[in-house]
């Protein structure tokens, strides 16, 4: 089923709801993670729902093997309409985090990304689209989750670098800055004026990548935020507790 979207790290609850939106809109989808039993419910119940096109690969992104064997099996399905890079996990602060699960959120959020998007560039329609799903928490390091931003900043140039190097020949490529949404990834984290829904966030991140837009903030309030933040002095940035 060529034209379909790659969606990597489709059992994050942000992915479900972008998956939902294309399948209504009569997209093929390829699930990829690396719970399978999971991807196969999500797949049937877009099937039953929407009569999708949807097919599941299960891909460990911490095994040696997983481009080739994740490029291998989508090469039946080219060209792609696009791909989505969801994957990603929130690490604890460096000082509370240890040394392997600091090596595993620098992968899993950014490590990963360049082998496995790289070998899969030629498959995707020079029309398509390559979608990063980036953090707000990149854009400067702060105290409570700077390894994890550092990982997002990483994903976000890569983006961008991307984005350059394609243009005009290639996929638009969109780097999505999110702020925090409710997913199980921010439980407990609080927030003000709230985290955002994942279905409008769905829709906002499909609108973003529709426009060919480069950076996105989602919800749109971010962008102003972290433009805040980021300016702010030293002096006044270190009186604060984030
Ligand atoms: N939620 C937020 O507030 C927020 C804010 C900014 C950016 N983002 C980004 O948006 C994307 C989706 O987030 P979400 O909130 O929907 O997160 P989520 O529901 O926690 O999903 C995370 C995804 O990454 C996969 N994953 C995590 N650790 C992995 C590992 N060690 N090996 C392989 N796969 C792994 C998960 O697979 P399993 O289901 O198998 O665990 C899942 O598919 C992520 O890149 C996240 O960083 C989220």
């Amino acid at each position: 089923m060529a034209n379909g979207v790659l969606v990597l790290g489709a059992t994050s609850t942000i992915a479900r709801a972008l998956s939902a939106r294309w399948a209504r809109d009569g997209v093929p989808l390829h699930l990829v993670g690396r719970d399978t039993p999971e991807l196969e419910r999500i797949a049937q119940d877009l099937r039953i729902r929407y009569g999708s096109d949807v097919s599941v690969l299960g891909c460990d992104i911490a095994a040696g093997d997983f481009p080739q064997a994740t490029v291998t099996a989508m090469g039946q399905h080219a060209p792609l309409r696009g791909i989505v890079w969801a994957f990603g996990t929130m690490v604890a602060a460096a000082g509370a985090a240890d040394a392997q699960s600091l090596r595993a959120g620098a992968w899993v959020n950014f490590g990963a990304a360049p082998p496995l998007i790289e070998a899969l560039l030629p498959l995707v329609d020079r029309q398509g689209f390559i979608a990063f799903l980036s953090s707000v928490a990149g854009d400067r390091g702060r105290q409570s989750n700077y390894v994890y931003g550092a990982a997002k900043a990483a994903l976000s140039v890569y983006g961008l670098g991307l984005r350059h190097r394609l243009r005009g020949a290639g996929p638009s490529v969109t780097v999505l800055k999110l702020g925090v949404v409710d997913t199980r990834m921010s439980w407990g984290m609080g927030v003000p004026g709230g985290a955002a829904d994942p279905e409008a966030v769905a829709a906002e991140v499909q609108r973003a990548i529709g426009a060919g837009k480069a950076v996105a903030y989602v919800p749109r309030r971010w962008a102003l935020v972290m433009a805040v933040i980021r300016h702010l002095p030293e002096p006044l940035f270190n009186l604060l507790r984030i």
